[in-house]
């Protein structure tokens, strides 16, 4: 099966993708409910529990990780990679590629958690497949807990997100990478602010392409993913409001498991 997982809830957008895309493969979303936010800790911390989720992927079969995060992607990605050999796919790259195709004058935004954006991990990879690109980078972790929360039509998020974008809306950019999973969820509102001619990146179809693609050229991987369409949800810490929150993600009931990390 595929492994996806996020710090919460975020990652179903992914896990949406993913699942709309390649229907009929085996998947498991593990969301570390128990830990989230993820983006307001240390990178240590958020490599530390990325591994271990990693981990409980692994050993319950995952065949592919997904990290359906970019706050766990720019602290663990190359850990993961190497700690448990099999192909792992992040956000970060398919957003730039996204960002870089959609930008005309390469003024790009990016918002993201804490962690994201301290880590420059956007920056580092826009200048490296284009080093012309001015980047203009906003943290946002209120949007993390609001998004968990499901306060998704409420004016104190709109007036939120409004005192985060002001100061790229001053900047000029024509694409603002969403660069956080959360943040598809929010999408409607942020792009109202911004204003309809910047391009806002969600990276999650951008993945669920490149691990369809990858499997066409890869069939010794693809071949040892079971196919039966089984789709589980589970949480390092089960409650109603994640279950609510979930089902307005995904539009469906979806039956969620508790397990221990
Ligand atoms: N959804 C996560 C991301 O893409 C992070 C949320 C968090 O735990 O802070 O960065």
């Amino acid at each position: 099966m595929i492994g996806i997982f996020d710090s919460g809830i975020g990652g179903l957008t992914v896990a949406k993708a993913i699942m709309n895309s390649l229907p009929s493969y085996d998947i498991v979303y593990m969301g570390d409910t128990a830990r989230t936010p993820y983006g307001t800790k240390s990178a240590a911390t958020i490599a530390e529990y990325s591994l271990q989720v990693s981990d409980f992927l692994f050993n319950i079969g995952a065949k592919i990780i997904v990290i359906a995060c970019n706050t766990a992607s720019s602290a663990a990605y190359t850990q993961v990679c190497e700690n448990f050999g099999v192909p792992v796919f992040e956000p970060i790259e398919p957003a730039v590629d996204l960002a870089l195709k959609n930008s005309r004058k390469k003024q790009i935004g990016v918002i993201g958690t804490r962690a994201t954006v301290k880590s420059g991990v956007y920056e580092k990879m826009i200048m490296k497949k284009n080093g012309r690109s001015r980047i203009h980078s906003a943290a946002c972790p209120l949007l993390v807990p609001i998004v968990e929360e499901g306060w998704l039509n409420r004016p104190e998020t709109t007036m939120i997100i409004k005192k985060y974008l002001h100061p790229l809306k001053t900047r000029q950019i024509d694409s603002l990478i969403l660069g956080c999973t959360h943040f598809p969820i929010l999408k409607k509102i942020i792009q109202r602010k911004m204003g309809k001619r910047v391009y806002l990146v969600d990276s999650s179809l951008a993945i669920a392409e490149k691990i369809k693609s990858f499997l066409e050229d890869h069939p010794d991987v693809d071949e040892q993913i079971s196919k039966t369409g089984s789709t589980r949800f589970m949480v390092s810490d089960l409650t109603d409001r994640f279950e609510q929150s979930a089902r307005t993600i995904l539009k469906r009931r979806i039956l969620l498991e508790h397990a221990d990390l």
